[in-house]
């Protein structure tokens, strides 16, 4: 997510500081860095681990440059393997510049941190195929190498290893940074797709699951009719009424149906899915209407499935931006207070980045991080592979 920075009492290492400090500091102080299907940005943020409660304490988002967000985009089952292998560097690269940026803006150095964890871009994730399989692209051997930190990538293959979809994760970071709420909640994810995660009071038994499109469709029908990359505060869709008619024939997708755990990605919900949807004789505006629409829709509709009890409903990703889709997610559910993640500690633009920041040291300090309810895994597992830092 690419905004002004939030600045939430980053540090200040002057040379003051003492050695016991930057000790702390090393221990504890993570970078995560996420770039989502959306492929907008790279988020990184730097997450300070020291109490129980995570504290964001520096953000940097910058664009994904336009010639590689469009050669990503085009990425598909018929890319050549140098093509894929050549992204994979770049991508590790621009990770790696994120990652200092970073540290230079909250004036920290690669000593203070103990791990950066990578998401990486997804390429392709395929979780319902006979050899189900996902891969994110940013070679971590590249964030090693020009950062001297440890990194901690490839979160999402452990958990498909153990008989999972490998997604959502998110939710694990869901419940330790919004732990404290103590009424029945919920976490929405709006990316370019959409994850929900519901907390019970006592946030034992934590659910979650892909509900399907966030932005995803939004942006591909944006690009589609030169109107940008997205619909700024959802300004088009507000200007043309859903189709009632076209909005049920969408939600009449069997992904919509199928009960959790699942997940889904580009590969399914995409410039194809719009194709096959029989949008002739719509208006370009009244089709961005009813797409937004079946975002707030399928959104509501899974919450109210999965966790009827939830009063709340906290909202991060890029979709808390678009104000259009906030009304219909809040007309979708007049039996929730929905909000922003703002609300609670945490800018929406940043949750997704602090969670892989979160879910590596869980890693190192060889904690799971998947949640089996959640993904399906036969067992609680350890994500992501390794790879040392060390210094020059
Ligand atoms: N001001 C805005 N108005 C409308 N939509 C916005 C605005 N800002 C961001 N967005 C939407 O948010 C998207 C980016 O959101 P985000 O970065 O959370 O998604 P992502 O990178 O796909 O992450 P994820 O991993 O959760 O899928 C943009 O592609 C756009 O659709
Ligand atoms: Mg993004």
């Amino acid at each position: 997510m690419v905004s002004a920075p939030l600045w939430q009492g980053a540090y200040h290492v002057s040379s003051t500081a003492d050695r016991e400090d930057t000790r702390r500091m090393g221990q504890y102080t993570y970078i995560g860095l996420m770039t989502g299907t959306s492929m907008d940005a790279i988020d990184a943020a730097l997450l300070d681990l020291s109490d129980a409660a995570p504290r964001l304490v520096a953000t940097h988002g910058t664009p994904l440059p336009d010639a590689l967000r469009r050669q990503l985009l085009a990425v598909g089952a018929g890319t050549g393997l140098t093509e894929l292998l050549e992204l994979d560097a770049r991508l590790g690269e621009a990770l790696a510049n994120a990652a200092i940026e970073l540290m230079n803006r909250a004036g920290v150095t690669s000593n203070q941190v103990r791990a950066i964890g990578s998401h990486g871009q997804t390429l392709w994730h395929a979780p319902d195929a006979e050899h189900r399989t996902t891969l994110q692209a940013g070679d971590p051997n590249r964030i090693a190498e020009r950062t001297g930190i440890t990194v901690v990538a490839d979160f999402r293959r452990r958990d498909m290893a153990a008989g999972g979809q490998g997604a959502p994760l998110a939710p694990a970071f869901h419940r330790a940074f919004f732990g404290s709420i103590t009424e029945p909640r919920a976490v929405v994810n709006i990316g370019g797709i959409a994850n929900v995660t519901c907390l019970p009071a006592d946030t034992t038994g934590v659910t979650g699951f892909d509900t399907g499109p966030g932005n995803v469709l939004l942006d591909t029908w944006c690009r589609q009719h030169d109107r940008g990359n997205y619909d700024a505060d959802g300004a088009w869709a507000a200007q043309a009424r859903t189709d009632p008619q076209l909005l049920a024939r969408l939600r009449d997708d069997q992904y919509f149906r199928r009960p959790p755990p699942k997940s889904t990605g580009r590969e399914y919900f995409n410039a194809q899915w719009l194709a096959t949807a029989k949008l002739e004789g719509h208006s370009p505006a009244t089709v961005q209407a009813t797409l937004a629409e079946l975002t707030a829709g399928t959104i509501a509709d899974s919450l109210r499935s999965a966790m009827p009890s939830a009063k709340r409903l906290l909202v991060c990703g890029g979709g808390a931006r678009n104000g259009d889709l906030m009304r219909r997610l809040a007309r979708n559910l007049p039996e929730m207070v929905t909000e922003s993640t703002a609300d609670h500690g945490i800018s929406p633009d940043w949750v997704e980045a602090a969670g892989f920041a979160w879910l590596a040291h869980a890693t190192l300090d060889g904690r799971p991080g998947n949640i089996p309810a959640v993904t399906g895994a036969h067992r609680p597992v350890p994500l992501g592979g390794i790879y040392p830092g060390g210094t020059s």
